[in-house]
């Protein structure tokens, strides 16, 4: 199989990056161009200022530019159609079409597979309408979650503590306009109880190849407090997954689903990101994200071995076979630097100095940064960076990353000091 010698990424995160640095990597030694990227993408591929929302810009890129294949970061160009535009005029592409991408922008949708596939999900109803809602909200346990239907940049969901706050997120869904569009249908659901993981599974019809475990940290504060985030940092493995756990995985959620969207008839070609609640009763299914998560990527890439421009070739190109990929043995470890104030409002603009030289065992990934007039890369966004180390023992791994973190000389730098933790304090 001949590999693409010209690869398009798009996005501008810490997602992005490290597909960058990888795709890079690759022993086919790909030409590599980022929209729009970031200062940190530009030191490893040519950036060009076009936003990974404009569908036809984007388009018109790839063809100016010769790009033989374009790997998609976001969810929103991928349910604005970008990889079927892509299509349409010939260029092979990375992630789901519109069709697919469904199963990340309507949680409705995603609802109704998971129910008539017999895929293991808490019970939930749907509604458009105030009162029938809150009627409901009176017959199940507390607390509750609240969902909006369509994307919202990972806050439309309300794990709501007390009726009084799953009342008003009804409320502020289905008549306040919060999240537009987007909250013009709610999903209520039963509240699970357990560890989350991340499995994130390279999809091509009905062929899959699962990448290694990983466990996000959502909450913007030490020790799971404070509202929901992007993720404020990763690690992988997840060993929470035991052998017999992700066997369970494997056979009752991620064949399961990749079959189910195949027999709707979705030629899904792409990652499925499948956030699973551990429950006391068995793995369920909180959700399906339908691109790389961010930052689960930056700890599960970095310890592929196998070729990730080949991986993600062969899927868009419907020749990936089920098979195991080769994973280094090492732990990898993700901390987010954020700006302070982050998810709420904070300060763009100052200035971040990098230490001279980093251990051969640490990877910075760029997510919100720029340069400025005077060529400082300076922050630019609420996540700014994200800190990856590779290491025998996770131990190893988090003290690598947290070493470079306070390194790191930014007047208004933040991040969490557990990244980690539940898996270090289980040992
Ligand atoms: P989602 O976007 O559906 O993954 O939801 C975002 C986060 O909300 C998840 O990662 C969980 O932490 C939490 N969440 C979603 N659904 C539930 C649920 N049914 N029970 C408990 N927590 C949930
Ligand atoms: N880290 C969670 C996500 O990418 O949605």
């Amino acid at each position: 199989m001949s590999l693409p010698r010209s690869v398009l990424v798009v996005g501008s995160g810490g997602r992005e990056h490290t597909l960058v640095r990888s795709l890079a990597a690759s022993p086919a030694r790909p030409r590599v161009l980022c929209a729009p990227g970031n200062a940190g993408i530009a030191q490893d591929a040519t950036c060009l200022p076009v936003a990974a929302d404009d569908v036809p810009g984007l388009v018109a890129l790839a063809q100016h530019e010769k790009i033989e294949f374009v790997v998609v970061g976001p969810e929103v160009p991928l349910s604005l159609g970008l990889v079927d535009a892509l299509l349409k005029v010939g260029i092979p592409a990375y992630g789901p079409k519109a069709d697919g991408a469904r199963l990340e922008a309507s949680k409705v949708f995603t609802k109704q597979l998971l129910v008539k596939y017999g895929i293991p999900t808490a019970p939930s109803a749907v509604f458009t309408e105030v009162a029938p809602a809150l009627a409901y909200l009176r017959t199940r346990p507390i607390p509750i979650v609240v969902k909006a239907d369509g994307l919202a940049a990972g806050k439309g969901v309300i794990v709501a503590q007390t009726l009084a706050e799953a009342d008003a997120a009804v409320h502020d869904m289905l008549e306040g306009g919060k999240f537009g569009n987007s909250g013009k249908q709610v999903l209520i659901e039963d509240c699970l109880y357990g560890e989350e993981t991340s499995i994130l599974v390279v999809v091509s019809g009905k062929h899959y190849a699962i990448l290694p475990t990983s466990q996000d940290h959502k909450r913007i504060g030490d020790g799971d407090t404070g509202p929901n985030t992007g993720g404020m940092g990763t690690y992988s493995p997840a060993e929470v997954v035991t052998p017999a756990l992700y066997a369970q995985i494997e056979r009752d959620i991620v064949r399961p689903s990749v079959d189910a969207i195949a027999a709707e008839g979705i030629d899904f070609r792409g990652t499925l990101f499948i956030g699973i609640m551990l429950t006391p009763t068995g793995p369920q299914v909180l959700e399906y994200n339908t691109r790389f998560g961010d930052p689960e990527t930056q700890v599960v890439i970095p310890r592929l071995k196998t070729d990730l421009l080949g991986l993600l070739w062969a899927a868009a190109r419907g020749q990936l076979t089920t098979t195991p990929l080769d994973v280094r043995p090492d732990y990898a470890l993700c901390v987010v630097v954020a700006a302070q104030g982050y998810p709420d409002s904070y300060a763009k603009g100052a200035p971040i100095e990098f230490p001279a030289s980093l251990p051969a065992n640490v990877t910075i990934y760029h997510a919100g940064t720029a340069k400025n007039a005077q060529g400082q890369i300076v922050m630019a966004g609420g996540r700014v960076l994200g800190v990856t180390a590779l290491a025998p023992t996770l131990r190893g791994a988090a003290d690598s990353a947290y070493a470079v973190c306070d390194q790191l000389r930014c007047t208004t730098k933040y991040y969490r000091r557990d990244i980690g933790a539940r898996q270090l304090n289980r040992k």
